[in-house]
């Protein structure tokens, strides 16, 4: 075997975005056969196998049809968060490996209900949270580890996008639910991102969170109107007693200098570091405007090949599903992939938590609604049991 037959599930904004060059113009496209889809939009569905010549017996409106009727060696589910473990789950109990786009799922149930699965299977499961090969990060991950800048004290990360991006009044749509936005938060979309990161920086488990949630921009929004948060802070405790907040948005305006502004600055016992993510070195002064452009995310190259770390990550977990396939993949990197936190479910319970501690908050002023601080052992013990919450480490 040289290649992975590979399944799609949902192929909605982030395939358009980032997935089809990953699957077609990529450093890895060699070792992925796309061999079928599943979507229930159908012009969705449409498009991307019309693009890519996807015959029509391999076009699907379920997964589990397409799993039923096609031989495949692994599936990537690219559907909204709240529909991430279902056909995960069904894909590992077919006896396939999983990609899953960021966050793992929308709950820490569906969570566990996936690792739980890929470990009973034996099957391997790798969530693509890119910031992970970004090499700056990568940076601060051996840097910080090394002991140089002490204990991690005080944080504060953002990601903020243009409104673009959440509102379903652009014309096209950057999602391909026009609820997207309304179903999902900020921390859903963004949080999760800048909480993976620094979780793999610091490697500590978080303990508690509360979130502060801003409603002003998005209920304005007109002939559609969005009923959601604009901008959260997630104020996160980590065990060491440190904190951050992790804020994040999606209405900065459209003439934004990058589509995300991030940034992030970590001050420790002994020293601090600052990563400027939005700030990568190319500045353009064009007719269209001005704007920063990153290619260390994601690089049009001259010859069609599309590279960066936003294809990286998704590309470096095929590789390990095709060595696991093959027989060759080192058992320590196994173990590496199958950890909780590797597997995203720090960052799910994170998520659960700050979405919680906005729905227990209560309103301070016209449309800020402060949230309550919700005790993460305690979720997991309600949400788990106290067996399932120790075996991961609370
Ligand atoms: N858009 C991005 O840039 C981006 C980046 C990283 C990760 N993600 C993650 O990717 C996932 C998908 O987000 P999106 O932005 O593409 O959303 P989207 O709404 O644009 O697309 C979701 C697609 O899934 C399809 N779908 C829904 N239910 C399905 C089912 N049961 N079976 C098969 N397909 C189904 C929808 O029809 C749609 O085409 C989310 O978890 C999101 O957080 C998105």
């Amino acid at each position: 075997m040289d290649k992975l037959r590979v399944g799609v599930i949902g192929v909605g904004s982030v395939v358009r975005e980032i997935y089809q060059y990953l699957y077609f113009r990529s450093d890895f496209s060699h070792l992925l056969d796309i061999v079928a889809v599943a979507d229930p939009n159908d012009e969705y569905r449409n498009w991307f196998c019309d693009t890519y010549k996807i015959p029509a017996n391999r076009r699907f409106r379920s997964h589990k049809d397409m799993l039923k009727s096609v031989e495949l060696d692994a599936t990537q589910i690219n559907t909204p968060d709240h529909i991430h473990a279902g056909p995960t789950i069904d894909s590992l109990e077919a006896g396939l490996d999983v990609v899953v786009p960021k966050p793992t799922a929308a709950t820490v149930k569906d969570t566990h209900a996936m690792i739980q699965t890929a470990r009973r299977t034996g099957r391997l499961m790798g969530i693509d949270f890119h910031k992970r090969e970004d090499p700056r990060l990568k940076e601060a991950e051996a840097r910080y580890q090394s002991g140089r800048y002490g204990e991690f004290q005080v944080a504060v990360w953002y990601m903020l996008d243009k409104l673009m991006v959440a509102d379903p009044n652009e014309k096209p749509m950057f999602f391909a639910t026009a609820d997207f936005a309304e179903k999902n938060t900020p921390i859903s979309f963004l949080t999760v991102h800048m909480c993976d990161a620094l979780i793999k920086v610091v490697n500590l488990a978080p303990v508690e969170v509360r979130a502060t949630g801003y409603s002003h921009k998005l209920p304005s929004l007109s002939p559609i109107a969005v009923k959601g948060y604009d901008l959260v802070d997630t104020e996160i405790r980590f065990r060491n007693g440190a904190s951050a907040h992790i804020v994040t948005g999606w209405h900065l305006p459209n003439t934004a200098h990058a589509t995300t502004v991030q940034s992030s600055r970590m001050i420790c016992s002994e020293g601090m570091f600052d990563l400027g993510l939005d700030t990568p070195g190319y500045y353009e002064l064009h007719a269209d405007g001005l704007r920063q452009v990153n290619p260390l995310f994601k690089n049009f190259e001259k010859d069609g090949t599309v590279t960066g770390y936003g294809i990286s990550s998704p590309g470096r977990i095929y590789q390990k599903f095709l060595a696991g396939r093959q027989g060759r993949l080192d058992a320590k990197i196994r173990d590496q992939m199958m950890t909780a936190a590797e597997l995203g479910f720090y960052t799910s319970l994170v998520l659960e938590g700050a979405e919680m501690s906005l729905k227990q908050g209560h309103a301070i002023a016209k449309g800020v609604t402060a949230g309550a601080t919700v005790d993460l052992k305690a979720l997991l013990v309600k949400e788990l049991g106290a067996g399932a919450a120790a075996e991961y480490g609370y």
